[in-house]
């Protein structure tokens, strides 16, 4: 059965759970009611966080032809919401609350050519597109970037699997990906649809090439989840006057959450910075605002007067992107809600 996008929640038993690179864990779990796996799709799971369990979402890398078998990979994050901990302590033999495969970021077969490009853990959003391509003897490239070779999770398999079909660029080797050049040659080659799914400067940077060369928006896709900011995560403050809200966003929850728990009454849908519904007002900001969504255009992220509640935060940054000096130890964000 195809993926349908309402969560049916099930329980999951971890039946391997090993390391896949530096920092990133390779987890098969078996769901109790297993469905097919497309590329693309994802599982949301139930993270135990010790004090209250939240929902987290994890690409599925791989899955067998009847989703009895569905492979994760999750990376550590130092400063996030302590899903990926749960995610790295878990094995062989646990039960998880999962759902079952939900798809928002579907490969359209067809298409004459394409180019999917993973930077980093995005890798597990793409690698099954990329086999899938493979498979169909597709015309496509696999772009993978990553800081070091022994973080970049699949790597030797890919490069066994996809032979001169995958380009890889390693910061630490100096073959850094340049967006810019990787977007101005699908321009020149003709028309290709690119998949993307890696660190929001990267995605950024390839969104704002897409547009000055004239590509289609269509021809563009990405997946969002798994993706930091331009700064690491780090407490601020967020208030809004009109309501007599003033809290302390730590660096373990987002925005949205510690509105939600001083009592405001802020609307979301997708919590991952795509839909926009969770957009503010910015009032002021005594700090930087990292804008981690791929809803508002850079236009619209420079002038700093709204942002997505869901996945950005505030840091002590000047526009140099040197530590502020603003007078209180922590950023400091004032906002309203529509
Ligand atoms: S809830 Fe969708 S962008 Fe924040």
């Amino acid at each position: 059965m195809a993926a349908q996008n309402q969560p049916v929640w099930q329980t999951g038993t971890v039946v391997e759970a090993t390391p896949a690179a530096t920092g990133i864990r390779r987890i098969v779990v078996a769901p109790a009611n297993p469905q097919r796996a497309a590329p693309g799709t994802h599982v949301d799971v139930l993270a135990d966080l010790g004090h209250t369990s939240e929902t987290r979402s994890y690409s599925i890398v791989e899955s067998n032809d009847d989703g009895a078998l569905l492979t994760l990979g999750v990376q550590l994050a130092s400063r996030t919401r302590g899903g990926s901990a749960f995610m790295h302590a878990l094995t062989a033999g646990e039960r998880i609350t999962m759902t079952q495969p939900l798809q928002n970021f579907p490969l359209r077969v067809g298409a004459d050519r394409y180019v999917l490009l993973a930077g980093g853990i995005g890798i597990t959003a793409i690698a099954g597109m990329a086999r899938l391509l493979q498979q169909l003897g597709s015309d496509y490239q696999l772009v993978y970037a990553g800081r070091s070779r022994d973080r970049m999770a699949y790597l030797d398999a890919l490069e066994e699997l996809h032979q001169e079909r995958i380009r890889v660029h390693v910061s630490e080797d100096g073959t850094s990906l340049d967006a810019s050049s990787l977007v101005e040659e699908i321009a020149t080659t003709g028309p290709a649809e690119l998949y993307m799914c890696g660190p929001i400067p990267l995605m950024d940077a390839v969104r704002r090439s897409w547009r000055e060369n004239g590509l289609p928006p269509t021809d563009l896709r990405y997946e969002t989840f798994g993706n930091g900011g331009w700064f690491p995560s780090e407490d601020f403050v967020v208030s809004i006057p009109r309501l007599g809200i003033r809290t302390t966003v730590e660096a373990g929850q987002t925005m949205l959450q510690a509105l939600e728990r001083a009592g405001a009454d802020v609307l979301s849908e997708c919590r991952k910075g795509e839909c926009g519904l969770c957009q503010v007002t910015v009032l002021d900001v005594q700090g930087r605002i990292d804008h981690r969504d791929v809803f508002f255009d850079d236009d619209q992220k420079q002038a700093t007067k709204r942002l997505c509640a869901c996945v950005s935060r505030a840091v002590r940054k000047d526009p140099a992107g040197t530590v502020a000096s603003i007078g209180d130890d922590r950023a400091v964000l004032t906002l309203d809600i529509p």
